[in-house]
């Protein structure tokens, strides 16, 4: 009980001649409101495993239950239904809509999705949303002329717009520098911890997933390790680093 995600013997094969077996049976469940990270070498299956995790790609073989849903059985609709409801991606490359505004690279999703909420109380997310990124100050510019880090900030706003109960990170830093990667991982934490979001982030560093409650070791495509922080995994004021 009370685990989001329950995965048992995920499966997943790419190609019919040349195949690759990305991934070759891989068991896993997550808590409610666990923030862990996922790591292993380039190719071990990470961004396969978050993608089956997030509903991008469906599984070989295998089973996949999310936040009580036996996501199998859902059909191309209903999935994207769910996605919308539960899930939200942070990618490497952010995907922002370029020739709009920061607000409205956070109002999107909402539009195209259909939203149920109304329009007054999306732009009212959206401002809390922005204070909380620290992008009051630019919310009307053009995400295209944002720096490296406020785009990252942007995406992960646009992510959190519909209080999605899992947000799935692939390598949500790999562009910025260290600073920015800070800003960043604060953020994610800060909405762990205030609005009980659970993380799973995908990263190939083992640094910042040590700042992580959890480590799943993926490697040529079975977990190798799952180790928790537990030193780490008491809330609040963990010590930063200087
Ligand atoms: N669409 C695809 N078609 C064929 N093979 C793929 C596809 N996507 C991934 N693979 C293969 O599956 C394996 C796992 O890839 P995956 O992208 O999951 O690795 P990763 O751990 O995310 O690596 P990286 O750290 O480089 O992002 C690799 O051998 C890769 O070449
Ligand atoms: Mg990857």
């Amino acid at each position: 009980m009370g685990d989001v995600i329950v995965g048992q013997g995920l499966t997943k094969v790419y190609g019919t001649t040349h195949k690759t077996h990305a991934l070759k049976g891989v068991d896993l469940n997550v808590q409610k409101q666990e923030f862990l990270s996922i790591i292993g070498q380039s190719g071990s299956g990470k961004s396969t495993l978050l993608n089956l995790l997030g509903l991008l790609d469906r599984p070989t073989e295998g089973s996949l239950e999310l936040v009580g849903t036996d996501v199998g059985r859902l059909s191309k609709r209903e999935r994207a239904a769910f996605r919308n409801e539960h899930l939200g991606f942070v990618f490497q490359f952010h995907h922002l809509l370029p020739e709009f505004s920061v607000r409205e690279n956070l109002l999107m999703p909402g539009w195209i999705g259909g939203q149920r909420a109304s329009l007054g109380a999306a732009r009212a997310r959206a401002d809390e949303m922005l204070e909380l990124l620290d992008l009051g100050d630019v919310k009307d510019k053009r995400s295209n002329d944002l720096s490296g880090g406020q785009k990252q900030r942007v995406a992960i706003g646009r992510s959190l717009m519909n209080s999605p109960d899992i947000v799935l990170a692939d390598e949500p830093t790999g562009n910025l520098d260290t600073k920015n990667t800070e800003q960043v991982y604060s953020l994610f934490r800060r909405v762990h911890e205030e609005w009980g979001t659970t993380f799973v982030i995908v990263t190939h560093d083992r640094s910042i997933a040590e700042q992580t409650d959890r480590i799943v070791e993926v490697r040529d495509g079975r977990i190798e390790q799952d180790v928790r922080n537990e030193h780490l995994a008491t809330s609040g004021s963990r010590p930063r680093t200087p």
